[in-house]
């Protein structure tokens, strides 16, 4: 049972893996004042490829998980989480863990920004199958911009990758070409191409390389970031319930030795994560 309490918390940030930490470090840049906790369930990611039913279950042990720490709203820095367990938790369970914390996704923001970047409104998605699966982005798309094209391309390869420390192998190289020549060849037009998993970011660097001059590759990072300030800035409210500090811990299920060393890397500082069970 959650306790139900006001009292100020650290933000919190979920993911699957590592793919979260790509949110956190534009979400910390924009916003360095607030408290931060990250939890990582490295031990059962990926989530990319599991059903609806397991991702909702996994989601909702982290969310708990995240709020018995204190947290009063949660990022939910998951693609996969967001288009199969958000709705759910928003709807179903909040109410009844406690119907004053947030639980917020990253697709919606995301879509929202889309409309400033292509020309042609033809739309590129890479994603996990789970992802692609779910046609959440063709959905979200067509509220805000009917007329637009979505293209959706699986890249199951990908998070692996990540989570196993080859982004920047040889493999790598591979999987990139053969997802970005799948998704080029469903349409000639498309000119933006949407990250929709936070794990591709930490894949940028050969993502750019390969994709076509005149493509626009959108991360998602800096995006969640902008929108979650300006959701504090018109929810006083939740703003209050937000820690100040600058302090920003990890969890993660799996070993923490493994995740400090990709974690300090990627975020350019040293990390000591808590390995947690869920
Ligand atoms: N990083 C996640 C996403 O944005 C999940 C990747 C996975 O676990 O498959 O979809």
């Amino acid at each position: 049972m959650i306790s139900n309490t006001s009292t100020p918390g650290p933000i919190g940030v979920f993911d699957s893996g590592f793919g979260g930490l790509s949110v956190l470090r534009e979400i910390r840049r924009a916003l360095p004042q607030y408290d931060y906790l990250f939890l990582g369930d490295n031990a059962r990611a990926p989530y990319g490829s599991r059903s609806f039913d397991l991702v909702y279950t996994f989601t909702l042990q982290a969310v708990r998980h995240l709020f018995d720490q204190g947290c009063q709203l949660v990022i939910l820095a998951c693609n996969t989480a967001s288009a199969k367990a958000l709705r759910t938790i928003q709807q179903h369970d909040l109410p009844v863990l406690d119907p004053n914390r947030r639980v917020l996704g990253v697709i919606r923001p995301t879509v929202e920004k889309v409309g400033d970047i292509t020309h042609t409104g033809h739309v590129g998605i890479f994603g996990t199958p789970g992802t692609i699966q779910s046609q959440s982005y063709n959905i979200e798309i067509s509220k805000l911009h009917p007329s637009f094209k979505v293209y959706g391309q699986a890249c199951p390869m990908w998070v692996p990758l990540v989570e196993n420390q080859e982004s920047n192998g040889p493999g790598a190289d591979y999987f990139v070409q053969k997802y970005i020549n799948a998704l080029l060849s469903q349409s000639s037009k498309i000119d933006s191409v949407i990250l929709g998993c936070t794990h591709y970011p930490l894949l940028l660097g050969k993502i750019e390389q390969y994709m076509p001059a005149g493509i626009t590759v959108i991360p998602q990072g800096a995006i969640v970031a902008d929108s979650l300030a300006y959701y504090l800035h018109r929810h006083p409210e939740m703003e209050q319930r937000c820690r100040r500090g600058g302090t920003c811990r990890f969890l993660t299920t799996e070993d923490s030795e493994k995740f400090d060393s990709l974690a300090g890397v990627f975020l350019g500082e040293t990390v000591s994560a808590e390995k947690i069970t869920l």
